[in-house]
């Protein structure tokens, strides 16, 4: 299922905190620096804050700027994002401004928090969404039902922790503010547990006034038949790729990536690539790796179209490529169309096998662009 792009958003001190202990809300960002977060509210379909942060802040989330308003309605959206929160418990203060301010707002919470919020009279929507909170399935919703695309998080720590563990965060912007808190007892922005082993993508750097803002990327693919984040990303870069190809009247254009498991890309490749006139993208990938890479088992092979499964140019079609590379994991866009083999099932044969094989629909149309002129 398609899920809204989440951009996880926060200001942390030197020393990795997201808030002191006191009863004031600590301000870390400078003047300009809100104005840059006012501006990203303004380009969200919908902002997400933790119940902590709303019993312990008392937010509004507002866009500030009336110009930036007025663009938004210009371009057919509400004036204010959906504002979106998360509670287990439904223990929540009906008179926090995060209620009476802005534009619609919707809760998500558990069956027994729904009883305490539906009791409460709120001028919210209250999703229960079980006896537990699933963030897919919130994410799903909110997707679905509410039309979101865009989702910024403001946090609190509880919220960006699960998010980032889950694969479910597109970006961060973190930023860094020159003071210190120094007391164990305050919020950190990430609590303790499972991350992706290797580094994220550094993908900006930016100083606003005595803060300096970063944005990074999770690498790491999904697990299992779970799509992550990161797998969208790299599926992008496969498609990207595929728009590389000489053109060919007889075969496909298509890129691919492998990527292990820590978010290190292992390898590229392309059709036709560096002038060999048939060869395969996960041919052309695989064949830059060492076989021996203990990286391989764990890796991801990102595919914008399926692997083949027959092939007349080469001994070894790229599904066999990727079984006996000890690859147990694929991605990819497209289905294989009858164009040249009829009732490829390159996905199939891969999932018989033991792979497990994530097919992301929204990228079709991408992987197939490079191959309008194949498909009539
Ligand atoms: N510096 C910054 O950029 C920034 C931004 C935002 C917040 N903050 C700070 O962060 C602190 C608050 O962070 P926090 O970690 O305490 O709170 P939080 O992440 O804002 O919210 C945590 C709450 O959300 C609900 N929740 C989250 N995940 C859930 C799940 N899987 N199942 C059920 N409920 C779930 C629970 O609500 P219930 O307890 O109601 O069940 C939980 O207690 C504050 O000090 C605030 O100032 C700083």
């Amino acid at each position: 299922m398609p899920l809204p792009h989440v951009l996880l958003s926060a200001a942390v001190s030197l020393d990795g905190y997201l808030d002191d202990t006191g009863p004031e809300r600590l301000l870390l960002s400078s003047p300009a620096d809100f104005d840059r977060v006012d501006e990203v509210r303004a380009s969200v379909d919908a902002i997400l804050v933790g119940a902590g942060t709303i019993r312990a802040d008392n937010p509004r989330l507002l866009v500030n700027s009336p110009e930036r308003r007025a663009a938004r309605v210009a371009a057919g959206k509400p004036e204010y994002p959906l504002k979106v929160t998360v509670s287990g418990s439904g223990d929540l203060d009906p008179a926090a401004k995060f209620w009476h301010t802005g534009g619609e707002k919707i809760v998500y919470t558990t069956t027994e928090g729904a009883r305490r919020l539906r009791a409460a009279d709120l001028a919210a929507d209250v999703v229960a969404l079980g006896p537990g909170l699933d963030w897919r399935a919130l994410l799903e919703h909110l997707h679905d039902v509410r039309g979101v695309r865009r989702l910024m998080v403001e946090g609190g720590g509880t919220v960006h922790t699960q998010l980032l563990r889950d694969g479910l965060a597109d970006e961060l912007h973190l930023v860094l503010a020159p003071l210190f808190v120094g007391d164990p007892d305050a919020p950190r922005l990430f609590g303790p547990g499972p991350y992706q082993g290797g580094r994220l993508r550094l993908v900006e750097t930016r100083a606003i006034g005595d803060v300096v803002l970063m944005r990074y990327e999770p690498t790491a693919p999904g697990v299992g038949g779970l799509p992550s984040a990161a797998d969208r990303h790299w599926l992008a870069l496969a498609c990207e790729l595929a728009a590389q190809c000489p053109p060919s009247k007889t075969a496909f254009s298509v890129g691919a990536v492998v990527v292990a498991d820590d978010g290190t890309e292992l390898a590229r490749g392309y059709s036709r690539e560096a002038g060999d006139p048939v060869v395969h993208a996960e041919e052309a990938a695989l064949a830059k790796i060492d076989p021996g890479d203990p990286r391989l088992a764990g890796a991801t092979v990102y595919s914008s179209l399926e692997p083949c499964v027959r092939r007349a140019s080469r001994p070894r079609p790229c599904a066999r490529l990727i079984l006996d590379a000890g690859v147990r994991r694929v991605v990819t866009a497209w289905r294989e169309p009858d164009t040249f083999v009829a009732g490829a099932d390159g996905s199939g044969a891969l999932a018989r096998a033991g792979v497990d094989v994530v097919v992301l629909p929204e990228y079709e149309g991408a992987a197939m662009t490079p191959n309008g002129h194949l498909l009539g």
